[in-house]
């Protein structure tokens, strides 16, 4: 049944994105990398494609109706239908709450959590249609346990958390799972940007020692999006090699 499926990736040029994108694609699921970067996007489909699914590429932002609207419909046109979305499109503007200023906060949460609302509702209907679908929220351990610097990054990622509850039970009936996945630190081009000396007392905290890569996210993604996760739905499964348990 897998290789029939279609699944929608936010933020799927690059980094944890293109990971699950990727791995998806290599278990026959057919995929559509949608970012705000189109270049990027292109070429995360093409390396897709080369694993022997069809892929195509989107350019989307996800914090604009209209574009998320363009992003479902180019996707229905392509496949004729949306078995799973993974809502990973995020960003990053951290500093103290002191010194925050709006535009990074509402940055924040505009693409992180309002992203993740405007994509959701844009497939809903259609996986409602199908009787089938499942959804998978990239949250995070900051919105877990906090982090400084990153009030607006935290309240987005937990927000998150409480979406993924919140539909979770409305879809349940559905045949629609809504689930989050919530990394600790992964080795992408958003933890790239940490100095080495605070790199390094990070890793001191994480019980296996070393960051994550995209592809220990993806492995969590694939599970949930599997016919085997069929009967889990409003749960967080962390990703975080044990330093928040
Ligand atoms: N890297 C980590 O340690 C880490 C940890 C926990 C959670 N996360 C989350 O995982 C997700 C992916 O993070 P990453 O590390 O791969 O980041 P990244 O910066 O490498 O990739 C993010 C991707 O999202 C795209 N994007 C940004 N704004 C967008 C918008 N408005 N519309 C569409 N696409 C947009 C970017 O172009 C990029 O391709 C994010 O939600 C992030 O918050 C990352």
């Amino acid at each position: 049944m897998s290789e029939e499926r279609v699944a929608i990736v936010t933020g799927g040029g690059q980094g944890i994105g293109k990971g699950i994108l990727l791995s998806l694609a290599s278990a026959g699921v057919n995929v559509i990398a949608a970012d705000i970067n189109q270049e990027a996007a292109a070429e995360a489909s093409r390396e897709a494609e080369s694993l022997g699914v069809k892929a195509i590429s989107c350019e989307v932002n996800v914090v604009e109706a209209d574009s998320v609207e363009k992003m479902v419909s180019v996707t229905m046109d392509a496949f004729g239908r949306i078995d799973h979305l993974v809502n990973n499109a995020g960003i990053t503007r951290d500093g103290l709450l002191m010194k925050m200023d709006d535009a990074a906060w509402k940055a924040v949460i505009d693409v992180n959590l309002n992203g993740t609302y405007l994509c959701s509702r844009m497939v809903i209907r259609p996986m409602i249609k199908q009787r089938y679908g499942r959804i998978v929220n990239i949250s995070s351990v900051v919105g877990a346990m906090g982090n400084v610097g990153q009030t607006n990054y935290a309240a987005s990622k937990a927000g998150v958390v409480g979406f993924t509850k919140a539909l979770a039970r409305e879809v349940a009936q559905r045949n629609i799972t809504v689930n989050a996945v919530a990394p600790g630190f992964i080795q992408t081009a958003m933890t790239d940007a940490i100095p080495e000396k605070a790199r390094e007392q990070l890793i001191n905290q994480i019980p296996m020692q070393r960051l994550g890569t995209p592809e220990d996210v993806a492995s969590a993604v694939d599970f949930l999006l599997s016919d085997a996760a069929s009967y889990i739905t409003g749960q967080v499964l962390a990703v975080n090699g044990g330093m928040y348990m």
